[in-house]
């Protein structure tokens, strides 16, 4: 692996440090319903992926313990999955094994793929590169790797909860707390609650034209409702009445081309 920017090293640190807290949430997903995001929308609600992936090439852009690829593998598809966690991957090859699903996985970063220009019909990211990963650089990233049509799917947050997240790492309030314009990039290593890594995102419409000046075509664009449920109960800082009247995480289809 070439030399990795700063916010990678943190990253792939933070990562190999919290990669047993997600083994159990990984083999849950492996071997339940396909459920997206934090607050488990089924995919036969969102409908992010074709039912029939027969001989397509997918690439997992920060694959974790890699339920996607398998969700992709179980299609058709010849899946791929990279990360920058060795010992996430450790857990997804081992459930791969499990599930008797081929996947071939990548040791490396999603910003610097070690692979030829056009060798993927679909790329894809749940909280993967599309969170951790610089849009500067895996974006050219997804275009570079995707044919002519291809396509790329993300799942990510939405930019209005980074703008209601306190600066103290706390969970999020129904104000708004930093600039809506400066979402790109989040420290949250030194935060007094449960300091993370680093992460990034985009303003609505930094998301389409970036995607747009790299030649793709958005063909769908969905804010998340979290189901009804506890209003109290929070999932990943973020109380389920906040993200019943405000949308908390955001998914893109959008097409090479
Ligand atoms: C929340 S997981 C997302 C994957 C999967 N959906 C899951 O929940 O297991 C985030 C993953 O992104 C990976 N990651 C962080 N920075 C990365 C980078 N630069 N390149 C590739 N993977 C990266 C982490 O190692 C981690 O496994």
């Amino acid at each position: 692996m070439s030399r990795l920017p700063d916010h990678a090293v943190e990253n792939q640190r933070l990562w190999d440090e919290m990669a047993d807290e997600w083994v159990t949430s990984g083999e849950r997903q492996w071997a339940g319903p396909e459920t997206w995001g934090e607050w488990g929308i089924p995919e036969t609600e969102l409908g992010l992926l074709p039912d029939d992936l027969t001989g397509v090439d997918a690439i997992e852009l920060g694959c974790g313990t890699a339920y996607v690829s398998a969700w992709l593998s179980r299609r058709g598809a010849r899946v791929t999955g990279i990360d920058l966690s060795e010992r996430q991957l450790r857990t997804a090859a081992r459930l791969a094994a499990e599930h008797d699903v081929d996947l071939t996985l990548i040791h490396g970063s999603a910003e610097q793929v070690p692979l030829a220009d056009d060798s993927f019909d679909l790329a894809i990211s749940e909280y993967g590169a599309v969170l951790w990963c610089d849009p500067e650089a895996w974006l050219p990233e997804a275009a570079r790797l995707l044919r002519p049509g291809g396509r790329l799917v993300f799942l990510t947050a939405h930019p209005l909860r980074v703008v209601a997240s306190p600066l103290d790492g706390s969970k999020l309030v129904r104000r708004l707390v930093r600039p809506y314009f400066e979402v790109r990039r989040q420290d949250w290593t030194q935060v007094e609650i449960e300091p993370g890594g680093i992460d990034f995102n985009l303003p609505i419409a930094g998301w389409f034209q970036r995607l747009s000046s790299l030649g793709f075509t958005i063909e769908a664009l969905h804010e998340l409702q979290a189901p009804l449920g506890d209003p109290e109960e929070v999932r990943a800082f973020m109380p389920r009445g906040w993200a019943r009247d405000y949308p908390s995480e955001l998914a893109v289809v959008a097409r090479l081309g």
